[in-house]
């Protein structure tokens, strides 16, 4: 319907960021948001768990804040070597890493378009430390939002060679992207920068969202928008920075997109049915049309 080819990859797994304070940032994600350490590198890194996984976040120390890289799962039947040999086809630069960071014990690097690092592997380590009670105690890492100055480079990759579904934009600026049934899996930004523009946690449930903004008080972190519903994507969504000043959205109730019929399930919710992929406008991130005096737009 929109390509002839099904995603390389199937879900996102982990974000890696450097951090200038490293105990304060994942003071942040373990007792905030609530997550687990599993383990530590030798380069002083932490690698946090939502609950099963090995990592969904890694920390790294350093200077000033910036995006190391982002692992994708790749599909069972796909193989590292076969792999990274498309890449290269592709035109990008793939080294086949072993034993490179806890938890995942092989993986391709990709160094992508605009200074994009990514990691794609066959499995990551389930060692099962526990879903949190405290905090967010979100269930899951969802999509990550880039910003960046080549998005066309970087939505190609995405699109022509990993395969990922366009699923909605606002105004051409921000454009979604899925690999599976997530509406959004990746958000890219067009703007004159090379930056995070935010990470997304889902929550258990909708009645998660004041739990969630009861403890982000309790730990002095102000909420910048929402919890308010989108309207691409229709995901109930609240805003915070973490300490680096990196936005968290932590959701529910995202589209489930269909991509045999190129459509999200429809909802009572929708403006349209069928709700097809379609331009948003940049004035109507919240469905609900509630105000906020945060410019989520410009992250
Ligand atoms: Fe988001």
């Amino acid at each position: 319907m929109f390509k002839k080819f099904d995603p390389k990859v199937f879900a996102l797994g982990y974000v890696a960021l450097e951090t200038a304070d490293i105990g304060r940032t994942k003071n942040h994600y373990l007792e905030t948001i609530g997550m687990t350490e599993t383990a530590k590198g030798d380069d002083g890194s932490v690698f946090l768990s939502i609950g099963y996984q090995h990592h969904e976040i890694v920390l790294r120390p350093a200077r000033q804040k910036a995006l190391l890289h982002i692992g994708f799962h790749l599909k069972p039947d796909i193989e590292i070597a076969d792999f990274a040999e498309q890449v290269r086809k592709f035109g990008l630069p793939a080294t086949i890493k072993t034993d490179s960071q806890p938890g995942v014990a092989k993986l391709v690097e990709v160094e992508g378009p605009a200074g994009n690092v990514f990691q794609f592997y066959n499995a990551i380590e389930a060692p099962a430390s526990g879903f949190k009670r405290t905090g967010a105690a979100p269930l899951r890492l969802g999509h990550v939002a880039v910003i960046s100055r080549e998005c066309d480079k970087l939505m190609r990759f995405y699109q022509d060679f990993l395969g990922f579904w366009y699923t909605d934009d606002i105004e051409g600026i921000a454009t979604f992207l899925t690999c599976n049934r997530d509406h959004h899996v990746v958000n890219l930004v067009n703007a004159p920068e090379s930056r995070v523009h935010h990470i997304a946690f889902e929550l258990r449930e909708s009645a998660q969202h004041p739990v969630a903004a009861d403890a982000l008080r309790a730990a002095g972190v102000q909420v910048l928008w929402g919890p308010s519903r989108h309207t691409a994507g229709h995901n109930l969504a609240g805003y915070h920075y973490d300490p680096d000043k990196l936005m968290i959205e932590l959701y529910t109730d995202m589209d489930t997109f269909v991509p045999e019929l190129g459509m999200h399930e429809a909802r009572p919710w929708h403006e349209h049915f069928p709700m097809k992929p379609r331009t948003w406008k940049v004035n109507e991130l919240s469905s609900w049309g509630a105000e906020f005096s945060f410019n989520l737009a410009a992250g």
